[in-house]
């Protein structure tokens, strides 16, 4: 599979006169086409994000990369993004803290021959193993709780080189030219001071050398506003609005923002809102309050959606603590919420 130039940069929303400017891609009829992310048309490209990524794409020069931020600022999301509108092939894996190599690279297993009743061995390639067969964009999710040991296990791959499979009668597997490596984490790799992203253990500095670094923030109020507005054009703009100042609210107490500001003897807050709770939060809460039979059954609708968006998961305290700070927002249109009862 070969680059051809027939991207628009159209299709990231630039506009002006880079908007007719066509991009490397590849054509949208190949053959791992279902490896390929489905494309969000509400998805908002920050340039100083998608620019580095795809320069890191189309000029890796022996990198990986490596997207750093809180929970939820649109780190995966921006790689699938990416790779749909390029028709990159891509595969994704949650990283996890007993996550082992062979989950990576592959593994011997049985398979059994149901005519004859016959077992015998089989090796299967792991995802890792695939992408860089097949030239997609590999993703590794959350790599920070990865045992330190199994991640330096994999920089040697990360980094361009050869893959060995040793369980494989050392069968050996080079990297296709389009086979690209990108982590993402919550922290820097040196552990994470809140023990909030359980299992976040500390990488040895040394693997960290190998990765082009990329922060990833949170979104600013006036990009949160553009996909609130192009996914629900119809809700009244004051009222999302709201929604996107108390979201920045509540970011702004959680305890794993490193840009966290807390008044004195504030508790800090263990939850937190992604622009995709927020966009739940916002769609859950026009439907009922559009709903005649929803609005009899819950007193403030908003409340009703706010929890099934987003405080149903936390514990009562946090809950009370993120109503209050929507209650104040919204003012005698919440309703009676019963969490503040
Ligand atoms: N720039 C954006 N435009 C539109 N939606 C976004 C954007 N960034 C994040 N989102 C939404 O927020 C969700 C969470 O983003 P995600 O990339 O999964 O965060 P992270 O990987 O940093 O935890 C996405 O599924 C998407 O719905
Ligand atoms: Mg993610």
């Amino acid at each position: 599979m070969n680059f051809q130039e027939i991207v628009p940069m159209s299709v990231f929303g630039t506009v002006g006169s880079e908007a007719s400017v066509m991009a490397p891609g590849f054509p949208p009829d190949h053959d791992l086409m279902d490896l390929v992310p489905s494309l969000n048309p509400h998805y908002f490209f920050r340039t100083h994000l998608r620019m580095p990524v795809m320069n890191f794409l189309y000029s890796p020069g022996g990198d990986a990369l490596s997207l750093v931020g809180p929970t939820g600022s649109g780190k995966t999301s921006l790689l699938e993004q990416i790779a749909a509108r390029l028709n990159w092939p891509f595969r994704k894996v949650s990283a996890h803290s007993r996550m082992e190599i062979p989950e990576l690279v592959g593994s011997i297993g049985l398979e059994c021959d149901l005519a004859t009743g016959d077992q015998r061995t089989v090796f299967r390639y792991g995802p890792l193993a695939k992408a860089m067969r097949e030239g997609a964009i590999f993703v590794l999710d959350e790599a920070d709780v990865l045992d330190p040991a199994v991640f330096a296990g994999l920089n040697a791959v990360l980094e361009g080189g050869a893959l060995v499979l040793a369980e494989n009668g050392g069968e050996v597997i080079y990297p296709h030219p389009n086979f690209r490596a990108v982590i993402t984490s919550n922290t820097r790799g040196q552990g994470d001071e809140h023990g909030l992203h359980g299992g976040t253990m500390a990488q040895n500095i040394a693997t960290w050398d190998r990765y082009r670094m990329l922060e990833v923030p949170y979104l600013s109020k006036q990009e949160e506003m553009l996909i609130m507005t192009s996914t629900m054009p119809k809700v009244d703009k004051v009222i999302l609005e709201k929604m996107v100042d108390i979201a920045n609210d509540v970011r702004k107490q959680y305890i794993g923002n490193p840009e966290m500001e807390l008044k004195p003897g504030q508790p800090g807050l263990t939850i937190t809102f992604s622009t995709r709770s927020l966009l739940r939060w916002a769609r859950i809460g026009a439907t009922y309050s559009s709903n005649k039979n929803a609005q009899v059954a819950f007193p403030s609708t908003m409340g009703q959606a706010l929890r099934e968006a987003l405080t149903n998961r936390a514990d009562k305290a946090m809950r009370v603590v993120v109503h209050t700070i929507a209650k104040d927002a919204f003012g005698a249109a919440w309703g009676a919420d019963p969490v503040l009862a």
